[in-house]
């Protein structure tokens, strides 16, 4: 019997198995609205039987997406655009999730295919970038970003709670709040890029407190019976593997504490250098520590895109639910694909019935 097949029930919500489709940005917006471009990706993964679908970094504020062409959700009208695409991701059997974010110094970009690097100064379709501390990133990322002020930083709270009412308001089931890839939850959490002297920066706490807080005032607004979760990167993979760990731990057991439901473990991406051991499932391992000491069900990406390597991580007690992300661009019936391989006998449980139930017969 196939582990990735079994469903997952967190809170209020069922997956029909384990498999997530991972936010991928579409790069693809006007003025941070979805559009129909949005509609057909989104339909077709969760179509082709998935068991979540999350929506793509999508910006609290406008200063907050990654790229002029990256969605938000800052506005009535935002949410609304997003409406048909979560009724289209149910039609299909799959949860409609959303990733809402802040890109920090990372934001005001070029999307990656016009360079993915920042929009120069004097570009009107750039912004100001704020941050913990004006340190830039760096390598093509090099604009430094304003000191956020505590003003600022109440600003930012205040904007990922009214995203996440807007996310309800538009019929997600599953919220994932971006605390990852060096944007600014994350430089906030980093000891590199966080210089503050005051109650945001320095000790474990303090670095910590942004994200907490932001992380409970949306849990004020967002329902209980719809999973609240995290994406983090655990680790910056910049030679402190073991010291990073031990810090996501101790996060992950706060934010447990604080309502987090799944904590979806990711890679820091807060400094241009890093050592990263790519192969098959790496973060297997890495997620089964956190899942096991913080005592919380974790998700994964990266490099989880081969049934037998998705099958695994379910089965080993690595991870509860799978991200696969680029495989789901090469084939959004990626799930189908899955099922095949790992000899699912009833297909129609994979497929909707209008597909399912006839790819076994004849
Ligand atoms: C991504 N990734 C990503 N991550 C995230 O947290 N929010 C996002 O919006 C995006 N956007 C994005 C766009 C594209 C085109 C790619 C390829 C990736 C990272 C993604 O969620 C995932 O972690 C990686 O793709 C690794 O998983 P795979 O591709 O090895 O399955």
């Amino acid at each position: 019997m196939s582990a990735l097949f079994q469903p997952f029930q967190l809170k209020g919500v069922t997956l029909r198995n384990r498999i997530g489709v991972a936010p991928m940005c579409q790069y693809s917006a006007r003025d941070g609205i979805a559009n129909d471009w949005h509609l057909f990706n989104y339909a077709a993964q969760a179509r082709g039987g998935a068991g979540l679908v999350v929506i793509e970094a999508t910006g609290v504020s406008p200063e907050g997406r990654i790229t002029p062409d990256c969605t938000g959700i800052w506005s009535d009208a935002h949410a609304e655009a997003f409406a048909p695409i979560v009724r289209a991701i149910k039609s299909f059997g799959a949860v409609p999730g959303i990733q809402i974010g802040h890109a920090g110094r990372k934001a005001s970009a070029n999307n990656p295919w016009e360079g993915d690097d920042h929009i120069p100064t004097e570009d009107p379709r750039g912004w100001e970038t704020i941050a913990p501390s004006a340190i830039p990133f760096g390598g093509q990322l090099s604009k430094v970003p304003r000191e956020m002020t505590l003003a600022d930083i109440t600003r930012v709270r205040d904007d990922f709670v009214a995203a996440a009412k807007r996310a309800r308001a538009a019929g997600f089931e599953w919220l994932e709040l971006h605390f990852a890839h060096g944007y600014l939850a994350q430089t906030f959490f980093s000891k590199e890029a966080n210089q503050r002297t005051d109650s945001y920066g320095g000790s474990f706490e303090n670095r910590s407190r942004f994200l907490r807080e932001t992380f409970a005032a949306v849990r004020a607004v967002w329902p209980e019976e719809y999973p609240l979760t995290v994406r983090f990167g655990v680790t910056e993979f910049n030679g402190r593997v073991d010291e990073d760990l031990a810090e996501s731990v101790a996060l992950a057991r706060n934010l447990k504490a604080d309502g987090m439901d799944l904590l979806d473990t990711s890679i820091g991406f807060s400094t241009p250098e890093n050592t990263i051991p790519w192969s098959m499932g790496f973060m297997g391992p890495i997620a089964r520590r956190i899942r096991t000491e913080a005592g919380i069900p974790v998700a994964s990406a990266w490099n989880f895109g081969e049934p037998n390597v998705a099958e695994a991580a379910v089965a080993k007690g690595e991870l509860d639910v799978v991200l696969v992300g680029k495989a789901h661009l090469a084939n959004p019936h990626w799930a189908y694909e899955a099922a095949r391989t790992l000899k699912i006998e009833e297909l129609s449980s994979v497929l909707p019935p209008p597909y399912g139930h006839w790819l076994g017969r004849y």
